[in-house]
C-alpha cells in the first residue's frame, strides 16, 4: 500500500519526528495514533459571524465519529469563514483569499484526506477551490438549509421574501411594523438560506459534481439525517485514502458537465457559473461560458423553488432532493452517467432508483416546471466576452426589449438617485449599473438586481431590464443581465454607455447591443481613465490579479494546482 502522506511527519524516527508528535501529544493523543493510520483533516468554516455555518462544530463531531469508526484519526482545523450577510464590502471579495487559506492549510499540514464543511454562499467554492489545488482525497459536507420561513401563515424564503417585502415597503403597501415583524420569522433555525439561492445551489453543485455522498444538498440542517450524512462521510473519507481516490478523479470534465445541467434543472443561481469556472480552473478542467450555453441553456427547469418558483428547500428535501432531479436528467440522457462520485459509485448508480414524492416540487423532464430555463449567455458589442441572464427568474415579456438607458456610474450614485421622484425613467427604460465587477466594486457585489424606482413600483411595475457587471444574489429574480464582460472598470464597452443611449436585448438571438455609432464610442473611449489601484494589502493584490467573471474571477496566479507536496518539508 502507498505510504501515507502524514507519515512524512509522524513516521520519522529523528529529531523532527519527535517534534511533530510530541507537540501534538499536548492534546492528550496516545502514541499509537501516529502509527500510520489515515489522518483526516476536517476543514471547518464555523464562525459566529457566519450564521449559516454556526452549527458546524456539531457537524464536525459527527464526521469525527465516522473517521474513528473507520480507523482514521480526525483533526479539525479552522479556515477563513465568509458570512454573506455580515461581511463588508462583499464576501466575494474574499473568496479567493479564503481559498488560499484552505489550500495552504491542507498542503502544509500532515493530513491524508480532507472533509470540507461548507454552507454559506462563498464557503463552498472557496473550500472546493483550495482543495482542488492540493489534490488529496476530499469529500464535502454541506451544512444544510434552514427550515422554511413562516410569516402569518405563509412561507417566506431567505432573501427572496426580503426583496419582495422591501419593494412592498417602498411602494407603501406594507407597514414598517409588519416589515420588522417578518424579520424573526424568516430565519428560525440553523442552516443556510432555504431558497434556491447560491448556498443551496452550490450544495446541489457539490452533490452533482460527485463531491459528496448522495442526498447532501437538501437535508435540512436540523434534521438528524444531516448528522448521519456527516458520520457516513467520516467513514468514507478514510476508505478513500486507502483507495487513493484523489479529488482529480472526481472533478472531471464529465462531472462539471453534470453540474451545469443540474444547475439548469434546479433553477440554480447565476453565481454557480463563476464558481464552477473557478473550481474547474484549479483542477485543470477546461470550462467556459459557452459550455453553460451549450449544455444548460435549453434544458428545462424541473424544480419549483423560490426565487424562480414557489417552494423552499425543506419541500425539496421531502420531494426527493437532487437524486430525484438527477434521475430525471439521466433518463432524458442529459447526464454523464459514468461520472465517478466520492462513494466509489457512478452518479447514475447513485440515483437510478431515486424516488420523487411530490411532482409539484420536482417535475418530470417531460412536463417541466419551466421549459428552456437554464442560464443563458449573451454577447454583442456591449458584452464582447459575454454576460449571463437567468431565464427561469426573468419576465418573458422583457426577453426581447429595446429601451433608453438610464445609467448609474457606480452603486453610490444608484443609491443617491433611485428614490428621487424627478429621476427621468419609465418602465420601458433599461437600468445600467457600472463599476460593480470584480475590479470595480471591488469584489463584484450582488447588486445587479437593482431595486426599481418607487414611482414605478407604485404604478404596479414589477420588473424592468437591468444590466450590470455585478452579480446577483441567488435568491433574487427579474430580467437582470449580469457579469457583463469585460467590466466597466477594466475598460469594457459598459464603461462607455451614457444615459439616453439605446440598448437592445434579444435573448432569442443571445444578443446584447449598444446602439451607438462606433466613432462616438471611440471618442468616449479616448476620455475614459482607469481607476487607481488600492494602496495596500489584500485589496491591492486582488485588484492587480483578479480575472474577469467569464474566467471565474479567480486570481490569475491561482489557476492550476500544485499538488499536496510541501516544497521544503523539514525544519
Ligand atoms: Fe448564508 Fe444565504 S446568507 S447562505
Amino acid at each position: 500500500m502507498k505510504k501515507l502522506r502524514s507519515q512524512e511527519w509522524y513516521g520519522r524516527r529523528d529529531r523532527e519526528g519527535f517534534m511533530y508528535r510530541s507537540w501534538m501529544k499536548n492534546q492528550g493523543w496516545p502514541h499509537d495514533l501516529f502509527d500510520g493510520r489515515p489522518i483526516i483533516g476536517i476543514c471547518n468554516t464555523w464562525s459566529e459571524l457566519t450564521p449559516c455555518n454556526a452549527h458546524f462544530r456539531e457537524i464536525a463531531e459527527f464526521v469525527k465519529r465516522g473517521v474513528w469508526e473507520a480507523g482514521g484519526f480526525p483533526l479539525e482545523f479552522p479556515v477563513m469563514s465568509l458570512g454573506e450577510t455580515q461581511l463588508r464590502p462583499t464576501a466575494m471579495l474574499f473568496r479567493n483569499l479564503a481559498s488560499m487559506d484552505v489550500e495552504e492549510s491542507i498542503r502544509g499540514n500532515p493530513v491524508d484526506g480532507v472533509v470540507l464543511l461548507m454552507g454559506c454562499d462563498k464557503t463552498t467554492p472557496s473550500l472546493l477551490m483550495g482543495a482542488a489545488s492540493c489534490g488529496l482525497p476530499t469529500i464535502g459536507v454541506s451544512g444544510g438549509p434552514m427550515l422554511s420561513g413562516k410569516y402569518r401563515g405563509h412561507d417566506v424564503g431567505s432573501g427572496t421574501g426580503l426583496w419582495q417585502m422591501s419593494e412592498q415597503l417602498r411602494a407603501g403597501e406594507m407597514t414598517e411594523e409588519d416589515f420588522f415583524a417578518a424579520e424573526s420569522c424568516m430565519h428560525r433555525s440553523k442552516g443556510h438560506c432555504m431558497t434556491m439561492g447560491t448556498a443551496s445551489t452550490m450544495a446541489n453543485m457539490v452533490e452533482a459534481l460527485g463531491m459528496s455522498l448522495p442526498g447532501n444538498a437538501a437535508i435540512p440542517a436540523v434534521d438528524a439525517r444531516r448528522n448521519t450524512l456527516a458520520q457516513m462521510t467520516g467513514r468514507r473519507i478514510v476508505q478513500m485514502v486507502h483507495e487513493d481516490l484523489g479529488i482529480a478523479k472526481i472533478l472531471t470534465r464529465q462531472s462539471f458537465e453534470n453540474a451545469i445541467r443540474a444547475n439548469a434543472a434546479i433553477g440554480g443561481s447565476t453565481n454557480a457559473v463563476i464558481h464552477l469556472v473557478a473550481i474547474a480552473g484549479r483542477i485543470g478542467v477546461p470550462l467556459c461560458l459557452d459550455d453553460f450555453e451549450q449544455l444548460g441553456s435549453e434544458l428545462p427547469c424541473l424544480v419549483n423553488l423560490q426565487p424562480s418558483g414557489k417552494y423552499l428547500m425543506e419541500d425539496y428535501f421531502y420531494a426527493g432532493g437532487l437524486p430525484a432531479v438527477l434521475r430525471e436528467l439521466g433518463q432524458a440522457r442529459a447526464l454523464n452517467r459514468d461520472a465517478l462520485t466520492v462513494n466509489g459509485k457512478t452518479i447514475w448508480e447513485n440515483v437510478t432508483e431515486a424516488p420523487c414524492w411530490n411532482r409539484e416540487v420536482i417535475h418530470e423532464f417531460s412536463t417541466p416546471f419551466k421549459p428552456n430555463a437554464g442560464i443563458t449567455v449573451l454577447r454583442g458589442n456591449l458584452a464582447p466576452d459575454g454576460a449571463v441572464i437567468k431565464l427561469s427568474a426573468a419576465s418573458p415579456h422583457l426577453l426581447q426589449h429595446r429601451g433608453r438607458a438610464v445609467v448609474f456610474e457606480n452603486i453610490e450614485e444608484f443609491h443617491a438617485r433611485i428614490n428621487d421622484e424627478s429621476l427621468d425613467i419609465d418602465e420601458t427604460c433599461v437600468m445600467v449599473l457600472k463599476n460593480c465587477g470584480p475590479k470595480g466594486y471591488p469584489g463584484m457585489a450582488e447588486v445587479g438586481n437593482m431595486p426599481l424606482p418607487p414611482k414605478l413600483l407604485r404604478k404596479g411595475v414589477t420588473d424592468m431590464v437591468r444590466i450590470s457587471d455585478a452579480r446577483m444574489s441567488g435568491t433574487a429574480y427579474g430580467t437582470v443581465v449580469l457579469h457583463v464582460c469585460p467590466e466597466a472598470a477594466a475598460g469594457g464597452p459598459l464603461a462607455l454607455v451614457q444615459s439616453g443611449d439605446t440598448i437592445s436585448l434579444d435573448v432569442k438571438k443571445r444578443e446584447l447591443r449598444l446602439e451607438v455609432e462606433d466613432n462616438i464610442l471611440a471618442a468616449r473611449r479616448a476620455k475614459w481613465t482607469a481607476q487607481p489601484l488600492p494602496e495596500r494589502g489584500w485589496l491591492r493584490l486582488y485588484a492587480k490579479h483578479v480575472m474577469q467573471a467569464d474566467k471565474g474571477a479567480d486570481l490569475d496566479f491561482l489557476v492550476g494546482n500544485s499538488g499536496a507536496k510541501v516544497a521544503r518539508d523539514s525544519h
